[in-house]
């Protein structure tokens, strides 16, 4: 299975990934990235990988529909059979989700339904809760949303800083999402019963 991962900026989960991949912990190949952003860390990343770069720049663009339809021509030369968001910083269209429907994962820092959005673990550790966690999962219409494959919870302990917090909820993040991903390409994932294999939609 030929894998996408769409990032914006640091790469850490990037680098996890095509670690696994590496190592075959995944057997599939980390045949893109997708990033729109020039400045990214993740791009020297996926250089030292040997992953190839598709570099897009949303202002290059007209406007949304015009620069999601590169990315479709790009995932299609490059026979792409499953999208993983690692830290993308742009909202992808109805349009776009609907047409690669169950094909795109996401990684949230926390326990989803709660803390959505792209301050999560700041969120929670403000908030106070007692527990937050990371969440992958399928990527539907809604922001934040869509089937769960994966969830890890993790206690916010009383001497957490949000520094020691968010290195902790990365620390996961690194582990669950090849993990989420080996589910996927070996299509043990069902969505409602049905199983889900990327490839065959
Ligand atoms: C991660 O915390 C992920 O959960 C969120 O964006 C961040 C990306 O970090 N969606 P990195 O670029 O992979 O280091």
């Amino acid at each position: 299975m030929r894998i996408a991962v769409f990032a914006s900026g640091r790469g850490s989960n990037f680098n996890a990934i095509a670690k696994a991949i590496k190592s075959q912990k995944i057997k599939a190949s980390l045949a893109l990235l997708i990033c729109d952003n020039p400045d990214a860390a993740v791009i020297l990343k996926a250089k030292r990988f040997g992953v190839k770069t598709f570099l897009i720049k949303r202002a290059d663009y007209k406007d949304k529909p015009d620069f999601e339809n590169k990315i479709i021509q790009v995932l299609q030369e490059e026979k792409i059979s499953l999208i993983v968001l690692a830290g993308f910083m742009r909202i992808l269209s109805n349009d776009f989700v609907l047409r690669f429907k169950n094909k795109i994962i996401n990684i949230h820092p926390s326990l989803l339904p709660a803390f959505k959005g792209s301050h999560a673990i700041l969120d929670a550790f403000n908030y106070g809760a007692k527990v937050t966690g990371v969440t992958v999962h399928f990527v539907d219409e809604l922001m934040d949303h869509g089937p769960i494959i994966l969830q890890q919870a993790l206690k916010i302990e009383e001497n957490d800083t949000l520094e020691s917090l968010e290195a902790k909820i990365h620390k996961i993040e690194h582990r669950l999402y090849p993990e989420a991903i080996r589910l996927c390409v070996q299509a043990r994932l069902k969505i409602k019963g049905r199983k889900v294999h990327p490839a065959l939609h």
